[in-house]
């Protein structure tokens, strides 16, 4: 329902375009809902500071309607920049990870959730152009003697995130002693609480957990470990090629224009444990 309300207005702003990608829309139909106010929700899974996380409601975004659990972060803040310059005003969903992409083009129109891309997962959905560089990397606490591969091997619990790339390198390493739980949240605290040995996730939300938690966890670089370079992307469904070059559009302009440069600083290098 979502996807085609959205996928109709696009049409209407790329009403040029349309005529040569041949979209399923008509153009009657995208000149009536354009007029309307179309609805877009955005999947995401708010426990990766500082992409997503559960602020403490200071946070409003002018073009997000319905934010249950006061969901903020770069890629919200992303989000409702993106929803402003095509047109749409943005609805947070916050779900379990791994529910993500089954939901995409049902629940949920597009996913925002530091979602790095792959091969495996480009053969269902589509991504936009890469809009942020990642790279896994160990949370380990503060008096840890891991440091290596080797010693990874040797752990006896690796917590991570259910469905996530870390999930892929943890069980690549030591698939015996990987832990995979639906939250960051979850596996940072039995980190914190000695059930877990470390945790594998990217290196960005890896600062920000040991910023929340601090003195008590260090973050052992992804280089280390010799860990590949990762891009975030937003994911949508594959057959929508008119989202999809809306979406690369304002990308583009946001980075042309500075306000990309603005919202990492704001929500990224400026990132505060809450
Ligand atoms: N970048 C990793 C991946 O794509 C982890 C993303 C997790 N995101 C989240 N919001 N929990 O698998």
């Amino acid at each position: 329902m979502k996807k085609r309300a959205v996928s109709v207005i696009l049409a209407g702003l790329m009403a040029a375009s349309l005529a040569a990608c041949g979209s399923s829309s008509s153009s009657g139909a995208s000149t009536t809902a354009a007029t309307e106010a179309a609805t877009t929700a955005a999947g995401l899974n708010a426990t990766f500071p500082p992409f997503e996380y559960v602020g403490d409601g200071t946070d409003t975004f002018d073009d997000i309607t319905s934010n249950e659990g006061n969901v903020t972060g770069f890629d919200v803040a992303m989000m409702n920049e993106i929803g402003k310059r095509i047109g749409v005003t943005v609805e947070i969903e916050d779900m379990d990870f791994d529910g993500i992409i089954p939901a995409l083009g049902s629940k949920i129109d597009v996913a925002a959730t530091g979602m790095t891309i792959t091969d495996e997962r480009k053969e269902s959905v589509n991504f936009s152009d890469p809009y942020y560089d990642a790279t896994q990397s160990v949370l380990v606490s503060e008096d840890s003697t891991i440091a290596t591969e080797d010693d990874l091997k040797n752990a006896s619990a690796i917590g991570v995130q259910a469905g996530t790339t870390g999930e892929t390198v943890a069980r690549g390493i030591n698939d015996a002693a990987t832990v995979s739980v639906k939250s960051f949240n979850q596996a940072v605290a039995d980190l914190v609480n000695g059930k877990n040995d470390a945790v594998i996730l990217d290196q960005v939300p890896a600062e920000a957990f040991a910023t929340s938690y601090s003195g008590q966890l260090k973050v052992l670089d992804g280089s280390q470990f010799n860990f590949d370079t990762e891009q975030y992307g937003i994911a949508m469904p594959k057959d929508d090629e008119v989202m999809l070059n809306a979406i690369n559009g304002a990308l583009a302009a946001m980075k042309a224009d500075g306000t990309y440069d603005t919202l990492v600083e704001q929500y990224i290098s400026s990132y505060s444990a809450e």
